[in-house]
């Protein structure tokens, strides 16, 4: 079975699992084990967007410490629903493929991870990886969504994921009830 058939064959699975459930976490955790099993992945899951309990100390104060003037507690991703080996539980803003893929609000296809800038290697084995922006609604009228979470494959070949992926996946998340 080529790629493009297996995606046209797991897609309605991924709608049916995702339709009248309301608990987003459900939806990922199946969603992870379906893909990771249908195609073989290393690793397969989300990190949802989490807000730090903190703020921190703005950078652009430079008495920042003595007049406490903190910046606004910040963001960063957190470790979601997954199948494969362990994983990193914190990946910050603009960090590795996932914090890129959120920052860019693009889904980032990487063929060989040891030639992207900052990669995270939470597996030695991982060689291409691609990552899936989920926004929280659809865009309308020009307002930008918010980055909600990111869906996150890896695989231990160079350059398993190409743009069929990248339409597939952003059509399988899609589907998850927020
Ligand atoms: N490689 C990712 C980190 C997450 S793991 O692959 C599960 C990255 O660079 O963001």
């Amino acid at each position: 079975m080529s790629k493009e058939e297996k995606y046209k064959a797991l897609l309605p699975q991924a709608k049916a699992l995702c339709e009248g459930e309301t608990d987003m976490i459900a939806q990922m955790a199946n969603l992870a084990a379906l893909l990771h099993h249908e195609f073989g992945f290393w690793w397969t899951g989300f990190y949802r967007v989490k807000r730090s309990e903190v703020g921190g100390l703005r950078p652009d104060v430079p008495d920042a410490e003595a007049t406490s003037d903190l910046q606004p507690p910040t963001s960063d991703l957190i470790l979601g629903p997954f199948q494969g080996p362990l994983a990193c539980m914190h990946i910050g803003y603009g960090k590795g493929v996932c914090g890129t893929a959120w920052k860019e609000r693009r889904t980032v296809v990487v063929p060989d991870v040891e030639e992207f800038p900052g990669h995270i290697a939470c597996s030695s084995e991982s060689r291409s990886e691609i990552v899936v922006p989920i926004f929280e609604k659809a865009e309308v009228g020009g307002q930008r969504s918010e980055v909600i979470a990111v869906l996150d494959i890896d695989s231990r070949e160079l350059a398993t994921f190409d743009d069929t992926d990248r339409r597939y996946l952003e059509q399988l998340v899609s589907y998850i009830n927020l």
